[in-house]
């Protein structure tokens, strides 16, 4: 089966590696892909925004299925696209993707299904942020309603600066919406837990914890993650239940009945207060760095999964993990989240010797004239698995001091959390 993996970063290179490691016998192609997954499949350049050209690829490679990784296509109906042109596709459609491309939709979904999440007002004008402010105490959580790329939530501490960002958004800051929705800040501890659906069914699809933050401590600006493990331990079986009960099934519900039902993978990012579950976000993809560390932890047959749920046969497919926990640290260009340097060289990672339970995902990267470029801010992800996250952290780091790039840095207290509570992790 020829397969179309679609995206750039380290999520897409976990995938492919995933896939490449298949029973079922099939040939990847990346668009566009990066240096680490041109190793195992054929990466072609592309843009993916572009619809038609890329349906004139996928007749040309003669795809057989897509798997849509980053939520962009998603959010603007790649897979109604390719499905109306007879190709399947593994994700959700548009207007299940609005639980990512609007967070407005989101909050109105909550609020008509009783979802738990912050307090919240979706304001068009000035006058409905002041009212909002009156009633609520500081800090508050500004977020701009549509896609910003990562760059659309500011948590603030003065009345001034809501206004001041809320009215940036107004003026069009971000091309997707000129909404804004104002939440009340939620404290607590964060979580993410995925789960995989077709027309019918889903299944839980494991947990991981991101650190955001971009300096250790959990301090800086945010990021798009620093790095991962997998599973969380926060979330233990009673909340489990309480966020499928209370967040997973409720949602899925409301799409049924409005004639489109998810499937595809489901991020449920959430906040943790006091064992209950408070829905911060929904993402309509695999989390990146998150996909990093759940999938080296899946035994079961990834396109298998995913043939059964393009299908609607996900109830019949059983979807197994191994015990180990897994780690992943992002390595960075100097300078991310603000200015970074690009084509700065990475010298030896072909020459390194990892172990078998390590693996280096590619996040933005490229190759040029045989020499392998960093292309992004984050660009590389050194990920391992064992019994215990503080000798797989060792692992790690002793790896990425290997590594000989200048310009890169990384967080070295991944997993603070759950490694200072338990020496034993
Ligand atoms: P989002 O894009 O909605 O996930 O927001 C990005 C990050 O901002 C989250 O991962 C949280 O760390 C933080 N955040 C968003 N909303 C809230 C909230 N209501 N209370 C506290 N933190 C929040
Ligand atoms: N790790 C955060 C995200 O994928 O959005």
């Amino acid at each position: 089966m020829n397969i179309a993996l679609i995206g750039s970063g380290g999520r897409e290179h976990a995938l492919c590696e995933k896939i490449s490691n298949s029973k079922i016998k099939n040939k990847i192609f990346c668009f566009p892909g990066n240096a680490g997954t041109s190793k195992i499949a054929t990466n072609i350049d592309t843009n993916i925004l572009n619809f038609n050209n890329l349906l004139r690829l996928l007749k040309l490679y003669k795809i057989q299925l897509v798997i849509v990784g980053p939520e962009e296509p998603l959010v603007k109906g790649l897979v109604d696209f390719l499905n109306k042109n007879k190709i399947k596709a593994f994700g959700p459609n548009k207007f299940a993707s609005k639980l990512e491309g609007s967070k407005a939709f989101m909050k109105k979904l909550c609020k008509e299904k009783n979802i738990p999440t912050a307090n919240f007002q979706i304001c068009n004008n000035t006058t409905q942020v002041l009212k909002f402010l009156k009633k609520n105490e500081l800090p508050l959580v500004v977020k701009a309603d549509g896609l910003a790329a990562g760059k659309g939530v500011t948590i603030c501490k003065t009345k001034k600066q809501v206004l001041n960002i809320s009215k940036e958004i107004f003026k069009g800051k971000f091309k997707s919406s000129k909404k804004v929705v104002l939440e009340e800040f939620l404290e607590g501890e964060e979580a993410s837990f995925f789960i995989i659906a077709d027309k019918y069914h889903f299944k839980i699809f494991g947990t991981a914890q991101d650190h955001k933050r971009v300096k250790e401590g959990d301090l800086g600006p945010n990021t798009g993650g620093m790095g991962a493990y997998s599973p969380a331990p926060i979330v233990n079986f009673e909340l489990e239940k309480k966020i499928i009960k209370k967040i997973v099934k409720p949602t899925l519900s409301y799409l049924r009945q409005n004639r489109n039902p998810y499937k595809g993978f489901l991020y449920v990012g959430l906040m943790i207060k006091n064992n209950e579950p408070y829905l911060i976000e929904f993402n309509v993809r695999m989390g990146d760095p998150e996909c990093q560390v759940i999938l080296p932890r899946l035994k079961t047959d990834l396109i298998k999964i995913i043939k059964n749920t393009v299908n609607n046969n996900l109830k019949n497919i059983n979807i197994k993990w191994s015990s180990k926990k897994c780690m992943t640290i992002v390595l960075c260009s100097k300078g991310y989240p603000g200015k970074y340097k690009k084509q700065s060289i990475i010298k030896n990672l072909g020459n390194l010797k990892i172990k078998k339970n390590t693996f280096i995902f590619h996040a933005g990267t490229k190759f040029k004239d045989k020499k392998l470029l960093s292309t992004g801010g984050r660009v590389l992800n050194i990920t391992s698995y064992g019994k215990n996250l503080m000798n797989v952290r060792q692992e790690i780091i002793k790896v990425i001091k290997k590594i000989k790039w200048k310009d890169g840095f990384f967080r070295k207290d991944i997993g603070w959390r759950v490694i200072n509570k338990n020496e034993n992790n």
